[in-house]
Parts: C-alpha cells; sequence; structure tokens
C-alpha cells in the first residue's frame, strides 16, 4: 500500500508497530483488532499465564472472524488466522514493548498503576511514541500528569467485546497535540472502529449516560413500578435497545456498575449518580451477573454467554 511519511511530524507516521500492556480481557482483544488490521503486536502482561489464556482466546476469536469473512474459502481463512496471529508477540518485560508507535494500557483500574507504568515507558519508549490509556473512569490528565510527554497521550476507551463492538472514544487530555489525536483517530479507523471524541470528563460519553439510564432502571424496579423482565422488553422493543438494562448490567458485571456510578457520583456531585441499595446488597451476595452465574437473571455458567 501506499504509506505517507510525515517526516516533520513523527507522530503523523502511519502507525504500524503497537504494545498493548496488560492482555486480559480488554487487552487480549485491542491486540486482536491491531493484528487483524495488519499491524505488529506486543502484549505485555506481568502474569505469563494470563499471557498464554490471551493467546488462545484470541486464537479462538481469530477463527471466529475468518469463519464469518471467509464463509466459502477455508484456505484464505486459515492463512488469515496465521497472519493474524503470528503477528502477535508477547512478553512479561515492558523493554520488549518500548520501542512501538503506539503504546496501549490495559492494565487493573487503579491511578498508581497507570502512573508508575507510563513513568518507566516515558524513559524507556523513543520520542515520537504515543501512549494511550483504555481506563473507564480515571482521569486521562491524572494519568499522564508525571510524564514528560504529555502532547503525545490520549484516552482509547474501547469497549467490551473490542472485536464486536464498534465504537472507539478518543478521549482528549488538557495538552494531547493536534498531531496525536489525528494519528490516534487514524489509528483507530485502521482497526476498525468510528471513532468519537470527547473531553476528559468523567464517564466520557458513553458510561456517562448510560449510567443514569442504568440507575433509574434499577430505582423503577426496587420502587416495583415494572418488574425486571418487561422493563428489559420495553427498552428493547420501544427503544430499539440491543439488551434492557438488567441483561446489560449483568453482562457488563453488577460490581463494575456499582464502581461506575460511584465514580461518576465522586466526580460529579449529580443526585442521578447516588448509591443505589439494591445494587450494593447484590454485589455484597456476590450476585454479580453472568460471570458469577447469577445476577438479575440465572445463567449457565459454562456455557457461553459473549463474556470470557
Ligand atoms: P483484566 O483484569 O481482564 O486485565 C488486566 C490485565 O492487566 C491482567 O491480565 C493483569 O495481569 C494485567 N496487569 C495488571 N497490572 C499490570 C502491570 N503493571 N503491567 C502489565 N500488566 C498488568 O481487566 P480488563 O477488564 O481488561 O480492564 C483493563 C482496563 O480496561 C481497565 O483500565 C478498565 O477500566 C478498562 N476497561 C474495561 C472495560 C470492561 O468492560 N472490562 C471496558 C473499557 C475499559
Amino acid at each position: 500500500g501506499h504509506v505517507r511519511n510525515f517526516s516533520s511530524s513523527p507522530s503523523l507516521n502511519v502507525i504500524q508497530n503497537v504494545t498493548v500492556v496488560g492482555g486480559g480481557l480488554m487487552g487480549s482483544g485491542i491486540a486482536q483488532v491491531a493484528a487483524q488490521a495488519g499491524q505488529n503486536v506486543t502484549i505485555i502482561d506481568v502474569k505469563p499465564e494470563l499471557l498464554e489464556k490471551a493467546q488462545k482466546s484470541i486464537k479462538s476469536n481469530l477463527v471466529r472472524v475468518a469463519k464469518k469473512t471467509f464463509k466459502d474459502d477455508a484456505a484464505k481463512a486459515e492463512q488469515f488466522v496465521k497472519d493474524s496471529f503470528d503477528r502477535i508477540k508477547v512478553s512479561t518485560k515492558i523493554e520488549d514493548g518500548a520501542n512501538v508507535d503506539l503504546i496501549v494500557e490495559a492494565i487493573v483500574e487503579k491511578l498508581d498503576a497507570k502512573q508508575e507504568l507510563f513513568k518507566k515507558l516515558d524513559d524507556l519508549s523513543p520520542e515520537h511514541t504515543i501512549f494511550a490509556s483504555n481506563t473507564s473512569s480515571i482521569s486521562i490528565n491524572e494519568i499522564c500528569s508525571g510524564i514528560k510527554r504529555k502532547d503525545r497521550f490520549g484516552g482509547l476507551h474501547f469497549f467490551n467485546p473490542v472485536p464486536v463492538m464498534r465504537l472507539l472514544e478518543v478521549i482528549k487530555g488538557d495538552d494531547i497535540s493536534e498531531a496525536t489525536y489525528q494519528a490516534m483517530m487514524a489509528w483507530g479507523k485502521s482497526v476498525g472502529k468510528t471513532c468519537i471524541t470527547c473531553k476528559d470528563t468523567p464517564g466520557f460519553v458513553v458510561n456517562r449516560l448510560l449510567g443514569p439510564y442504568s440507575a433509574e432502571a434499577l430505582r423503577m424496579y426496587e420502587r416495583g413500578d415494572a418488574s425486571k423482565e418487561d422493563i428489559d422488553i420495553g427498552m428493547k422493543l420501544g427503544a430499539g435497545y440491543p439488551m434492557g438494562p438488567f441483561e446489560l448490567a449483568d453482562y457488563t458485571g453488577l460490581d463494575t456498575n456499582k464502581f461506575a456510578l460511584q465514580v461518576m457520583y465522586e466526580k460529579t456531585g449529580n443526585p442521578v449518580f447516588e448509591p443505589i441499595p439494591l445494587l450494593h446488597k447484590m454485589v455484597e451476595e456476590g450476585k454479580l451477573g453472568i460471570k458469577t452465574g447469577e445476577g438479575f437473571y440465572k445463567y449457565n455458567k459454562n456455557k457461553f454467554h459473549y463474556r470470557k
């Protein structure tokens, strides 16, 4: 293909080498979409067994994608899986992932862990390397507060499951340069996503709006205004949503839901995010949704429910 080379503006070079730090649920998905798009990917994780797990889940996801994309051509499908998979390297050493065009962080949702990681990478990486965080609840400005390349830092917020969900939120911190922002938007497109942009604001766009919606659904159910089944049917057939709010909460995990509401309440003070007793009770009881076999509904834990 035709590769443009903006020599005066290194961050606008086409991104070809990507590192994903954290090979969990999100990181493995991000690595997969980049490899599928023809990019060289390195996955870094602290735990070797999680790297193995990531490779396994990527392999089986690639097989699924290949079957869909190359329906009548088994040879092409196999080649696609092999080529994509071969572009992925894994390592437990951060140094092995430092020298690339873009580093996407998808580690544990803890500010100090993220800050520490980026400080290390800031010293190890060449000047042109762009850094991004996949955080859903931490401020982008806070994550990059200790590094020098604040102009080459932003949020790349993917949605679960990454290979399926078509959206990418590109988050602009206060110090991001136009070149970095444009490179992030172009990269998002290159991995098959539609990008939207927002400022470094709590919940960004999608979670900020899902919060009050899911909170009010819980309150309706708590008040006995309607059954959870009817609320779910209502939003699917009346609003065209693919899942109702209770199905979505079970899918995302009630612990994650509770945490998201809590963070947005702390950061905005908006009473729509106030704690919901029913949600807290269910989390205490370990009813977290699909991953524990029970949330608002019951699940067969051994059945594939779209989640890991
Ligand atoms: P996860 O727990 O599945 O994966 C995290 C991985 O990071 C684990 O494999 C862990 O071993 C590794 N890790 C932890 N500390 C590390 C370090 N210092 N260096 C290298 N690897 C390290 O978590 P998940 O769900 O993939 O979330 C990752 C990030 O993505 C979080 O910031 C989360 O807020 C964000 N996110 C999660 C979404 C979700 O639906 N789960 C959606 C969008 C964003």
